[in-house]
């Protein structure tokens, strides 16, 4: 019987929040988990930004990471750290860098889901270059905008195929407005996507490993109230549709840690946005949520550490398109697809495990949540993003958001 250390590394970016949370919490937890008759326990650090050796050795068993998807020194550093020293971070670093929304929605649609009617559009300019002018020339087809949102439909979106954050989306109710949204759109490669009409219901599901969480969210609202705190706004049917579709997404993609978007029109549900492998973990966003994220992040991670699950290097997508082809209904398809998903994520094994080995994490984060330490943290976060007069206002917004949680998740 050893005892051995598990390393952790934090991947950090502008987080500060929930690193602050997840390490107070660690420290407490304290954990010495028994695995396969070795004494497990962890250590955790912050992985800093530096010249590497391709062939020099990785410390870490799991990295949790922030920065694969803008940051080029690190997702390479974590691409060779994974194919070299069998280090084990959540999401895929070559599927975040190569499928973007636009095969995200291609897939999912070969998936059966009804994606909205989506169009590709070339750009309206270009990077200079001596092969661009001939290139059109010879096989760039004029075409007209309008044409193209007539067979889509109005009102519709105009976006970047490979968008996130919000960047360069526009609403489009007729000819003219697609028009001057194309003319303004620039160098980026543009999606004109059918609005969804009168959604009653629009949800975001995160999705971490196995752990799924439904959120009603207000896209009118400002950042701060855009996920809302509403507890009771679907059927437990619904909501097990919503981590279906997450699920088969993640599971698809190789990743472990993303969000899916859905708006329900008409009773049936619109996935529009859901290539979001590196969502939003901030308290300024999450706020009431917030909780739920920090203790997702401590089991999936302390989980795959523990128990040195596999990193699945690359992707297996046949699986799903034999279950596409099947003659059978998409909610057929669907709980086979979340059968695969179910079996890569290990669902069965990590409950076991955290019923077994992380009892008393739920009680642990519940009381975190009302330290010092955890109101400082948040304050952290607002003081950097808010301006000096609205930081007390807003630290004690979202901390009493946090008490809320705590006086609904009472163990
Ligand atoms: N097909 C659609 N039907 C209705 N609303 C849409 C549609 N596509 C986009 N929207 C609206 O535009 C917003 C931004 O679109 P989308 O989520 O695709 O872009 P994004 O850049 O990935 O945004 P974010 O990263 O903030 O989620 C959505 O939250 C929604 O309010
Ligand atoms: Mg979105």
């Amino acid at each position: 019987m050893a005892d051995i250390t598990r390393e952790i590394g934090l991947s950090l970016g502008a987080d500060l929040c929930w690193p602050l949370c997840y390490e107070g919490i660690m420290k407490r937890l304290d954990l010495a988990i028994p695995v396969d008759g070795d004494t497990v326990r962890f250590h955790v650090e912050r992985v800093t930004i530096e010249p590497f050796d391709l062939r020099q050795p990785c410390k870490y068993d799991v990295v949790i990471d922030r920065l694969t998807h803008w940051l080029h020194t690190s997702r390479e550093w974590i691409k060779k750290s994974i194919l070299m020293n069998d280090l084990y971070v959540f999401n895929n670093p070559w599927s975040v860098q190569a499928n973007e929304k636009h095969t995200s929605y291609c897939a999912m649609m070969a998936l059966g889901m009804p994606i909205p009617e989506t169009w590709m559009i070339p750009p309206k300019s270009y990077e200079p270059s001596p092969d661009v002018k001939p290139t059109l020339q010879r096989y760039g087809k004029l075409f007209d905008v309008g044409k193209v949102g007539a067979k889509v439909g109005y009102p519709a979106f105009l976006k970047p195929y490979d968008g996130g954050g919000w960047r360069a989306v526009t609403r489009v109710t007729n000819e003219k407005t697609a028009w001057k949204a194309y003319e303004e759109s620039g160098k980026a490669v543009m999606h004109m996507q059918a609005g969804v009409k009168d959604y009653d219901r629009f949800v975001r599901c995160i999705g971490f490993g196995p752990q799924a969480q439904c959120v009603l969210y207000n896209p009118d609202a400002p950042l701060h109230d855009r996920y809302t705190m509403e507890t009771d706004f679907i059927a437990q049917a619904e909501w097990d549709h919503l981590r279906k579709i997450t699920m088969t997404i993640n599971a698809f993609f190789g990743w472990e840690f993303n969000s899916c978007e859905s708006l329900r029109a008409g009773g049936v549900w619109y996935p529009i946005d859901f290539a979001n492998p590196c969502p939003d973990s901030q308290v300024t966003s999450l706020h009431y949520h917030f909780p739920w994220l920090v203790k997702s992040y401590l089991k999936w991670s302390i989980f795959c550490a523990a128990t040195k699950r596999k990193m699945p290097k690359t992707l297996n997508w046949e699986p799903f398109y034999a279950i596409a082809a099947k003659d059978i209904s998409f909610e057929e398809k669907l709980d086979g697809y979340a059968r695969i998903a179910d079996e890569r994520f290990e669902t069965a094994r990590f409950e076991e495990f955290c019923a077994k080995h992380l009892g008393h994490l739920d009680e642990v984060v519940w009381e975190f949540f009302a330290t010092q330490e955890a109101r400082d943290a948040v304050r952290l976060k607002v003081a950097a993003l808010f301006p000096a007069h609205e930081v007390e206002a807003f630290t004690e917004l979202f901390w009493r958001r946090i008490q809320k949680w705590r006086a609904d998740q009472k163990p």
